[in-house]
């Protein structure tokens, strides 16, 4: 199927993320809006966390809040340390004695530290360690090693898994107290860091949104500057990108690139800006030189579209401050997808079309899919030189034009959609 070849070489937007992440992509490319979002935060991010961990390090009194759990097979050994971590005013903590209910009781509780016993009947510190180490939820719990052991093996082995220090065994409430306050500052850090970045996060995905949301709105507002003289309610720009995303969408586009076509769309005669209101607004024919002044607005609206990565390279970048820190960054792919529409949607399958009078496939699938869109919602409306078409009527035109002045596979999908299109019709007009 030649469409799908051409699917195959002419789709530049794949993926399969969210419709928002393919426009926002389409619309300032996916890293540009990650770096601006990314510049725009460090700044705040640095400051804040030096604050915040700043004061979480004077402010220790805060962790004699935190939970530790004292692990060990022997009764006396929990009930000494439990007495010495409460004399060190930690007061909310746990004992275990059964080993084998360790990692239960770890995720139940989810302490702030772990004292652990290695040696224990059925599952040994050790493996308690290991299980740690392969679980999300727990690998980052501190974990301080009680041992009566001083093999160098086993410690090595300990710190492998991530135990983060020793206690010899029998405890010295002194080595204890500090021991237990670092394990206590780290795991508070880490908290610290942990909901810092989603804050972060969420901030950054609210101006990336925000940013998003201006740009469409941007976009918009040209497209309808554009048509403004012709057609005031701006509805003309957005019937064409619907019907060109559901002709795109019958056609078996991807998704991303079929809400994208939608937005470009809109842009087809961005170039009438530069027309004159006497050859655009004259009712009845052109004159041929008015024909030819008229048809300009194909190229106009590919320079406008096409004009906008000069103007960063040159201006932006090197004379406003706030953006000389942005990478240079090639057209994205929606303002290219635009410029070739507005360039090539008055091309003819026949060749008798123009500005460069292409036939064929050697019109871009774009530039054939807002042709038919543009001229079907031409035929349904009131211009200067004529009434609106019934829907009988213009669809009859579209078909005489068949192989002519249409693609005729994309023709036939959009004729294949005619119940659709009327009901987009009679949603989006208002004249
Ligand atoms: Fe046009
Ligand atoms: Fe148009």
């Amino acid at each position: 199927m030649r469409l799908l070849d051409e699917r195959k070489s002419e789709l530049k937007l794949r993926g399969d993320g969210s419709s928002l992440d393919a426009l926002l992509s389409a619309i300032v490319g996916q890293a540009h809006a990650d770096y601006v979002g990314a510049v725009c935060e460090t700044a705040d991010s640095n400051s804040t966390t030096r604050v915040d961990l700043r004061e979480r390090t004077s402010n220790t009194a805060d962790l004699k809040s935190s939970r530790v759990m004292i692990v060990d097979d022997e009764p006396i050994n929990v009930k000494v340390a439990g007495k010495y971590v409460r004399m060190l005013g930690y007061s909310n903590f746990l004992t275990v004695t059964d080993s084998t209910k360790v990692i239960e009781a770890l995720h139940e509780e989810n302490p702030d530290a772990l004292l652990l016993d290695l040696m224990m009947p059925e599952v040994s510190g050790m493996d308690i360690l290991e299980t740690m180490r392969a679980d999300a939820n727990l690998k980052r719990i501190p974990v301080i090693i009680l041992t009566a052991s001083s093999d160098r093996g086993t410690r090595l082995r300990a710190l492998e898994l991530g135990a983060m220090d020793f206690l010899a065994k029998p405890l010295d409430p002194e080595e204890l107290a500090p021991r237990i306050r670092n394990a206590l500052l780290m795991r508070s850090y880490e908290n610290h860091l942990r909901d810092h970045a989603e804050t972060l996060e969420e901030t950054v995905r609210h101006r990336t949104y925000a940013l998003c949301a201006s740009r469409l709105e941007l976009l918009h507002c040209l497209a309808r500057a554009a048509e403004h003289r012709d057609d005031d309610t701006g509805k003309h720009v957005v019937r064409v990108g619907r019907y060109a995303a559901l002709i795109a969408r019958e056609a078996g586009f991807p998704g991303p690139y079929v809400e994208v076509l939608e937005l470009a769309a809109q842009l087809h005669d961005v170039g009438k800006i530069g027309i004159s209101d006497t050859v655009l607004l004259k009712p009845g024919r052109l004159t041929d030189g008015e024909r030819a002044l008229m048809e300009v607005h194909t190229q106009v609206g590919a320079d406008v579209l096409n004009a906008h990565v000069d103007m960063l390279d040159n201006s932006l970048i090197h004379h406003s401050e706030p953006w000389s820190v942005l990478p240079r960054f090639s057209q994205s792919p929606l303002t290219e997808l635009a410029a070739s529409i507005a360039l090539t949607h008055h091309e003819k399958w026949d060749g008798s079309g123009y500005p460069n009078g292409l036939s064929g496939t050697d019109i871009p699938v774009e530039g054939r899919m807002t042709a038919i869109a543009d001229v079907f919602d031409a035929l349904r409306s009131t211009r200067p030189y004529k009434e609106a078409f019934s829907f009988d009527h213009s669809f009859d035109i579209l078909f005489e034009g068949r192989g002519k002045h249409f693609d005729p596979e994309l023709l036939d999908y959009f004729l294949a959609s005619r119940r659709e299109i009327e009901a987009l019709d009679i949603e989006l007009r208002e004249d």
